[in-house]
């Protein structure tokens, strides 16, 4: 069987921190009506630790592992369509790629540099951002995972400019053309 015709119909956002997976991720849940499973809630939920915590407390190594096994859970479940909003650092690991892609459509919102910067810098929910280095960790970081949201992704959104209800609009039509071509 052709593997496209066991594609799960979900809607997968990756992308870096500030380039607005939840906010879009909600948009899509309320247009679309299926369930949002924002990955990074669920792990704070799960754990019962906010992510400043987990990963002042355990490191990240513990923060990536719940992340991984978070993951294969949701591909465990079947027959609910979902939209999925992950942490910007999924992509970091091969196995949680590969998983991301057979999960559903998998789309990366990028966001220019300035615009990360300046949404990141309003709140202080994000360890890897809580230095005084903030803006070079964004460009180093950037650089490194770019390779991985584009191989991971069926679709790229240039957000600039864009509100979340333009971008959701934009999904859906690509997503629809997806889906409807892919069974
Ligand atoms: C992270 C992004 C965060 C969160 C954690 C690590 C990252 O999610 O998962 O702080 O490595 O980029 P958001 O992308 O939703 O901010």
């Amino acid at each position: 069987m052709d593997e496209l015709e066991v594609l799960p119909k979900n809607i997968v956002l990756i992308g870096f921190m500030g380039s607005g997976k939840s906010t879009v991720g909600r948009e899509l849940h309320q247009r679309l009506g299926y369930s949002l499973t924002d990955m990074d809630r669920l792990i704070e939920e799960t754990v019962g630790k906010k992510i400043t915590e987990i990963f002042k407390e355990e490191g990240e190594k513990v923060f990536r592992d719940f992340e991984t096994l978070q993951l294969v859970e949701i591909a465990k479940q079947t027959g609910k369509r979902h939209i999925i909003s992950t942490g910007g650092g999924i992509v970091i690991r091969p196995e949680n790629r590969s998983l991301l892609r057979k999960l559903g459509y998998v789309v990366w919102l990028h966001a220019p540099e300035d615009v990360i910067f300046e949404r990141t810098s309003k709140n202080k929910e994000r360890p890897l951002l809580n230095h005084q280095d903030a803006r070079e960790r964004i460009t180093s970081l950037l650089a490194e995972r770019k390779p991985w949201y584009r191989e991971t992704a069926h679709l790229k959104v240039d957000t600039a400019g864009l509100d979340s209800s333009e971008i959701a609009a934009g999904i859906l039509e690509s997503a629809r053309y997806y889906f409807t071509n892919a069974v």
